[in-house]
């Protein structure tokens, strides 16, 4: 939008501008009060670091004070806190994933490992998120359907798919007899929105799973539906990693927690849906398999 030459402060429509851009490309989270030049801090981390090598590599004359170790990040390390007074980024190790992985074991319920999740500080997300996205629907229910990650809206509410593509979601689920406030039960890979809408990273994805594996032992439904790739690709491994939703959508896929398997069927995403809405006959007829398989006592009808 190009400021106004007549307003009484054209530096304020350039500002607003600026911020009405921001908002549109997905900048619309805080992190700190000035801006962090992220290269500068890099580059002078390496600097240093190679100063030291080079200090460790050359002879030391006598009586000189002994070289301190290399500053790399070790287990629980703490990286300088950028969000708030009292709030400090965590770098992630394995550590933290078998911090996940235990904490999402020992719950012994859903309530249980919802308080866990709201605990939990291993994830950096979650210093940026308004929000703990846990679930929402029927946890009776025989259907669960699993998407990414919780966007703007999500996190404002705390409850997953409240947005526009969780209206269609809505919308798509009623068309088959189902809804969240009956029989179905929706829930997300990561629990925390990712600022910005961006991709959450493959640690953070490592350090989510074991938390939902967990959510969906204790749901125990007959089939889960999986809500674009990135969910089927985080939960399933193997070859779905390796291929697109166009390949896998519609086709039955095993997932094994334990000594369970769980049938699951992945489909496009709804916000896919909303961009591409030829792509909603193919999405149609996966959740009328979905509501066929679930008729037929949670078996694959003949073919
Ligand atoms: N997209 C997702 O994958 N999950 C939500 O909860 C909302 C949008």
């Amino acid at each position: 939008m190009p400021s106004d030459p007549t307003s009484p402060s054209p530096g304020l429509d350039a500002a607003a501008a600026l911020l009405d851009w921001y908002a549109a490309m997905g900048v619309d989270v805080t992190l700190a009060d000035a801006p962090l030049d992220r290269f500068e801090e890099s580059a002078k981390a390496k600097a240093r670091a190679e100063s030291q090598i080079a200090q460790r590599q050359s002879p030391q004359p006598e009586g000189r004070r002994p070289v301190p170790a290399l500053e790399l990040p070790s287990q629980g390390a703490t990286v300088r806190p950028i969000i708030a007074a009292g709030q400090t980024a965590q770098v992630p190790t394995e550590a933290t994933v078998m911090q996940a992985r235990a904490a999402a074991q020992s719950a012994k319920t859903l309530d249980e490992l919802k308080a866990l999740i709201q605990a939990f500080d291993g994830c950096n997300l979650k210093l940026t998120a308004k929000n703990t996205v846990f679930a929402d629907g029927n946890p009776a229910a025989k259907l669960m359907l699993i998407g990414e990650a919780p966007g703007r809206d999500e996190d404002i509410e705390g409850l997953p798919f409240v947005g526009r593509s969780g209206q269609l979601l809505d919308r798509m689920l009623n068309a088959i007899g189902y809804g969240r406030s009956q029989n179905a039960y929706i829930a997300n890979v990561i629990y925390w929105r990712p600022p910005g809408n961006r991709d959450p990273s493959d640690v953070e994805i490592a350090i989510c799973r074991p938390f939902i594996l967990r959510q969906i032992e204790l749901i125990n439904p007959q089939l889960i539906v999986f809500l674009g790739a990135q969910p089927a690709k985080a939960l399933l491994g193997g070859e779905a990693v390796k291929q697109g939703i166009n390949r896998l959508r519609g086709r039955w896929c095993e997932l094994e927690i334990g000594d369970k398997r769980f049938k699951a069927l992945p489909t496009f995403h709804p916000a896919y849906l909303l961009r591409t809405p030829i792509k909603k006959r193919e999405a149609w007829r996966d959740f009328l398999t979905a509501k066929v398989f679930l008729e037929n006592g949670g078996m694959l009808p003949p073919a």
